[in-house]
This record gives structure tokens, sequence and C-alpha cells, in this order.
């Protein structure tokens, strides 16, 4: 089938190279002219595991097109696929400007009749209004636009994976022929038997065949905007008891164990620590409170879930100042600044806050990022940005874990400690096991664990409120 991609950011891009890979002829194009050369002459503008060697293949095979016209990319789809940006406005609402400017682009475009299906994450009720725009812009084109929903789960750094082997797939339509059409763009990976596996077997998961969903175009756009949101409650109720925890006495770790493995429960997205954050959760919660305010909903569930996270950074710090008392020149390593591991995407992510934090406080900060050192270097150009690990440590009194990349965990922490000036770890994520740093001479603070059993010297109580107020303010 001939696809067109509107906007080439994780989603567009992702969904480009993956609908090229099971068969389609894809054009993406997007109007940052920038990333459009870079695609062209076979860079990516976004690091994202295994979607270098999809995209190289299918540009080869003459699958896969970029171009900065799109003009052009509309007119090669017989189906549009909208993956613009929808950040969030300063009142927490959806800035839909984007996709009326794809509408508007896609009426005045168009040579032949489209179906448009939404992929960018919006409010429900905007396929009402996007089939609006095009009937409003299009209104001297003899072409007719049909709108459909068709919501992404793509998680960073497992985004390929998550395309090509989703646990479902949403299509919100309003009539037989777009559910036909998009049926038979998703059939290769409906039946999976028939996918060759893109990544060469490797890492590849054997999964049941997905289940494909077929709704209407707002229960689609209410199901994204419903899943994200769980998803964030989830975290945040993990974060919750992870404070209780550390004031009461318990393991964080053992009682998210035993949750997890209630199969009502389960044990996705019950990691506590430094809270959520990259672009899709912190943006879909605001956006969905906003919905439900204005529909006169109580969404009291959503704020507290959103506030908890908002005080993971605080509650971090109020530990770090235990102990190290004052943070002022203290010199302190961070290892990790992407949102998670497996990712350069630092957008909302808790190491951009903290940072912002520690230099406040006058600290001395000195990071490391396996991917994510240039795209913070724009935000922060006057830290230190280590070589490697080794290098923030030197000297360092404490090292923060923000970011959980599998490479900490394997690093040789007896040289960290030698290098230190003082081997204080605290760890936000609860990477490390917290008996074996402390066996190895380290004092270590993990995320839930009380103090009690928080292993070191000076373990005690963390302190209270004024002090973690006055690092707010
Ligand atoms: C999310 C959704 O998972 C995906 O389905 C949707 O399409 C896009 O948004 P993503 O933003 O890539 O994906 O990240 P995700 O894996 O959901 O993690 C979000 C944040 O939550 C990260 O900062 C992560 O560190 C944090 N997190 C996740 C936790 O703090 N604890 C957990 O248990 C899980």
């Amino acid at each position: 089938m001939q696809i067109a991609i509107l906007g080439c950011g994780y989603v567009g891009l992702v969904s480009g190279a993956c609908l090229a890979e099971i068969g389609h002829s894809v054009v993406c194009s997007d109007n940052d002219e920038g990333k459009i050369r870079t695609l062209i002459a076979g860079g990516l503008p976004i690091y994202e595991p295994y979607l270098s060697e999809i995209v190289t293949r299918n540009v080869a095979a003459g699958r896969l097109s970029f171009t900065a016209d799109l003009g052009e990319a509309v007119r090669h789809g017989d189906v549009v696929f909208i993956c613009v940006g929808t950040p969030p406005l300063q009142d927490g609402d959806a800035d839909l400007s984007a996709i009326d400017g794809a509408a508007r682009l896609i009426a005045v475009e168009a040579r032949s009749s489209k179906l448009v299906v939404e992929k960018s994450t919006v409010p429900m009720q905007t396929g009402q209004k996007l089939t609006r725009a095009l009937a409003i812009y299009g209104r001297n084109s003899k072409n007719s636009f049909t709108v459909a929903s068709n919501p992404e789960f793509l998680r960073e750094g497992t985004a390929v994976l998550d395309f090509l082997h989703p646990d479902r797939i949403v299509i919100g339509v309003s009539d037989e022929p777009a559910e036909t059409k998009l049926r038979e763009i998703y059939r290769p990976i409906l039946e999976q038997s028939a996918l060759p596996c893109p990544i060469h077997q490797r890492d590849c998961p054997t999964k049941d065949t997905p289940a494909l969903l077929v709704t209407s175009i707002n229960s689609a756009e209410l199901i994204k905007h419903a899943c994200n949101s769980f998803l964030a409650v989830k975290i945040s109720y993990a974060n919750l008891i992870a404070d209780i925890c550390e004031k009461m006495g318990a393991d964080v770790e053992e009682v998210m164990r035993a949750m997890g493995l209630d199969p009502r429960i389960g044990p996705a997205f019950l990691r506590p620590g430094l809270g959520f954050g990259g672009f899709c959760l912190p943006k879909d919660i605001q956006a969905f409170i906003r919905l439900g305010e204005k529909a006169g909903v109580d969404v009291s569930l959503l704020r507290s879930a959103e506030l908890i996270n908002k005080r993971r950074i605080d509650h971090f710090l109020t530990n770090a100042t235990h102990w190290l008392w004052t943070l002022k020149d203290k010199r302190i390593g961070v290892l990790g600044l992407s949102f998670k591991p497996n990712t350069d995407d630092i957008r909302f992510a808790p190491a951009v806050d903290l940072i912002g934090r520690l230099l406040q406080e006058h600290a001395q900060v000195r990071v490391y990022d396996p991917e994510a050192m240039a795209k913070t270097r724009e935000l922060f150009p006057a830290i230190h940005y280590g070589a490697d690990a080794y290098e923030v440590a030197e000297g360092s009194e404490a090292l923060m874990i923000v970011t959980e990349w599998d490479s900490f965990r394997d690093l040789d922490w007896p040289r960290i400690r030698s290098l230190m000036q003082r081997p204080l770890v605290l760890d936000g994520r609860n990477l490390l096991n917290g008996k074996e740093m402390v066996a190895m001479g380290f004092e270590y603070q993990g995320v839930g664990i009380p103090p009690a059993e928080t292993w070191g010297p000076n373990a005690a109580q963390p302190v209270e409120a004024p002090l973690a107020q006055r690092l707010r303010t």
C-alpha cells in the first residue's frame, strides 16, 4: 500500500520504517528540513535500537524515502498517517495546531481521496475536529477524506520491537472501507507467521498473535490516554509505597515483588524511583486531567499521581542532604541523563530537573550518560561531562544513579570506590544491590529502603519537611 507519514519524530520515523519493513511503499516527510537532510544523508536524528538497520535496508530496497516536500508525501499516500507533535500548552492542554496544519496540508495538496489516520496522541474528539477541518480546507476539492484513529503504544528504546510485535493494535473507524484498509496495512503483523524477523532473530520476542481491536474513533483516542495515565498512576503508587517503606521500615523491592505476582496487578510499572519522565507520560496525564476537568469529571486520582511524581526529586534531594549535610560546593556525580535507558531522549527527564536543582544549591555537577550527553549539553553547557562513569566518579563526594542503564550495573565498582573522595552512592533507581555495595565499602542509599536497613555508617532518620521545603524554594 502507498503510505505517507507526516512528522518524522519518534512515532513517525519508527512507524514509517516499520511499515516499509512489512512491505508498504512509504514516504516520510517533516517540515524540519535539517532533519530530512540528515535522513537523506543516511543519518538518524534520534537514537533508537534497530531503527538504523531497518531504515537502511528499506531505503536500499526502494520502499522508504524522505522528503521535505510535505505535499509530495501527501500525494504519494493513499493512506496518510499524521505523526506530528502534540506538545503541552501552558495550561496542560495538548497543542493541536500541528494537527490542524496537517489537515490543511492534506486537504490542499491531495489529488485523490485519502484515508487520514491520527497516530499522534490526541485528546478525545480530535477525530471529529479533524474531519471538520478536512472538509472545510478541502471544500473546493472533489476528493473525500475519511478519518481513523490508530494510537501508538511504542516505548522509546523498544519502539521497533513494539511496532512489529505489539500486544494489540487498536483501530478507531467510522466506516468499513477504513477498517478494511487498516486491516490490510497491518495484515503482516497480525499474521506474525508471515513476518520475516527484522531483527534477524536476535532479541526477537516470540509473541502470540496480537489482538486487533476495532473501536469507535472516540474510544481509540481515549484508550491511548487511559493507558498512559494508568501507567503513570501505577508508578506513583509504587513511589507512595516506597515512601511508606522508608519511613516505617519495610523494603519496597520485597513489597513490589509480592504485589507483582498477583496476576490482577502484574509486575510491570511498579519500579519506584525518581518517577516517570519522557515526552509521553507527563504530558499525557496532564492533557487527560484537562480533558476530565472540562468534562466535569472528578480527576483527583490523576492529580495526586502527577503531584507524587513532581515531588520525587524533592524527596531524593532531602535524602541526599541527609547524607551530605549541605550540597554547596560538593562534587556530585550524576550517572544517567536520559529519561530512561536505551534512549538519548531527555525531554521531561528527572535528570534535567535534578541537575537544575543541584546547580541552584551550588553543587559541582559532573555527569555521564551513554547516549544523552549531546542533548544535555545544549541545556547545561557549563557542567562537566565525563568521558565515562569513572571520570565522573573521580573526586566525587556522592554518585547519584538517575537512569538505570545496564552498563552502570556492570561497572567496576571497587575501582569507582577507590576513585571517589567519599564512596557514597545514592541510587535513585534501585539499580544496585545495597548489601553488596556496603560489602565493597560504599555508603549506599536506595529508594524505599528504611533508614534502619540503609546500610552505612551514617544511617539515621532522613531529615523532614523544613529542609525539603527549603530545597523546593
Ligand atoms: C510510554 C508508554 O509506555 C508507551 O506505551 C506510549 O506509547 C508512549 O509513552 P515511553 O515514554 O517510551 O512510553 O516510556 P515508558 O517506558 O512508559 O517509561 C516512562 C517513564 O516511567 C520513564 O521515565 C521510566 O523511567 C518511568 N518508569 C517506568 C518508572 O519510574 N517506573 C516503572 O516501573 C516504569
